[in-house]
């Protein structure tokens, strides 16, 4: 069993990633880091805290980041894509547990020194929380096991700007500091992401399993799909962006990667945009180019909680 701390932003597809992690067997997910991206931190943490409420499970949430590493933040959050709430505006509950007192970093820091070389970061949101830890500690570097972050358009365009991924966009400079530091890294980016989409006809299934939780998760997971619909006309389902980092770290083997320098453009009209560096250029990172889709699917849906 993994040991993982899971760092997120909890919007939709994060929910459903925290959904089929912790029905995971092979990870054994210690704690909950949350950061502002698709919404404000708080938000996040809030909807961190009522999903795994809904999931029945208590892990210890830890609140992190509320802004980038040193730029101000941009307009607005992702509210047109995940919900007013983050949630697909279905959240219509407090939830009645809440964070810890720890700071996500200091907690981060602390845990990796604790279990060296056997903490798995998952990473689904901006990079900031990552970057302070690294700042603060740059000896954890060496004794994190490995970090799979949700984050990029290595090889492919953008869906933010036509250039940049939106974790990447929301905090350029986290993300450089995070690439730069020699990190065990591997980069689920939209090359892959964007290959395994939820098809809409699985959610209705969800939704007709006659479980609160089924329910929970189909009519969140239905803005997701009107969102993407409403985008691409046609395409028929629903990014599973941070799905796959939880899949990448249960089975490395749903991907192919190419091990190469990523560097990060924080300026003018390609800010946030991640650039493959030249062969020299150290230190490298695994980037995903190729997924293995239909077994991912597979093996995502045969986790959710009314999973087939
Ligand atoms: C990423 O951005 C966020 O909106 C999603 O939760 C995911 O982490 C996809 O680009
Ligand atoms: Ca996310």
């Amino acid at each position: 069993m993994k040991k993982v701390i899971f760092d997120v932003d909890t919007g939709i597809d994060d929910a459903m990633a925290i959904a089929y992690a912790v029905n995971s067997p092979e990870l054994d997910i210690i704690g909950l880091t949350t950061c502002y991206g698709n919404v404000a931190v708080d938000e996040a943490t809030r909807n961190t805290l009522a999903v795994l409420e809904k999931l029945g499970r208590n892990i210890p949430v830890f609140a992190g980041a509320d802004k980038p590493l040193n730029r101000n933040p941009r307009e607005g959050f992702a509210k047109h894509v995940h919900g007013e709430d983050g949630l697909g505006n279905v959240l219509d509950f407090e939830p009645q547990t809440s964070a810890k007192s720890e700071y996500a970093v200091d907690y981060i820091i602390e845990q990796v020194k604790k279990l060296p070389h056997e903490v798995t970061i998952i990473a689904v949101g901006p990079l900031t929380n990552l970057a302070l830890a690294v700042q603060k500690a740059p000896e954890i570097v060496e004794l994190v096991s490995d970090v799979v972050i949700m984050g990029g358009a290595v090889f492919v365009p953008g869906n933010v700007t036509p250039h940049a991924e939106a974790n990447i966009f929301t905090d350029p400079e986290a993300a450089e500091v995070v690439f730069a530091s020699g990190l065990p890294i591997t980069l689920v980016g939209l090359d892959v992401t964007m290959q395994t989409l939820l098809p809409r006809q699985n959610v209705d299934a969800w939704r007709n399993a006659g479980s609160e939780v089924g329910e929970f998760f189909a009519n969140m997971v239905g803005f997701y799909h009107d969102f993407y619909e409403c985008a691409n006309p046609g395409i028929g389902g629903c990014g599973l962006h941070d799905p796959l980092a939880v899949g990448v770290a249960i089975d490395p083997s749903l991907v192919k990667t190419k091990y190469i320098g990523v560097g990060v453009i924080t300026e003018g009209e390609e800010d946030g945009r991640t650039v493959p560096l030249s062969e020299e250029e150290e230190p490298k990172i695994n980037v995903c180019t190729e997924v293995d889709a239909p077994r991912f699917l597979e093996h995502f849906l045969k986790r959710m909680p009314a999973g087939q």
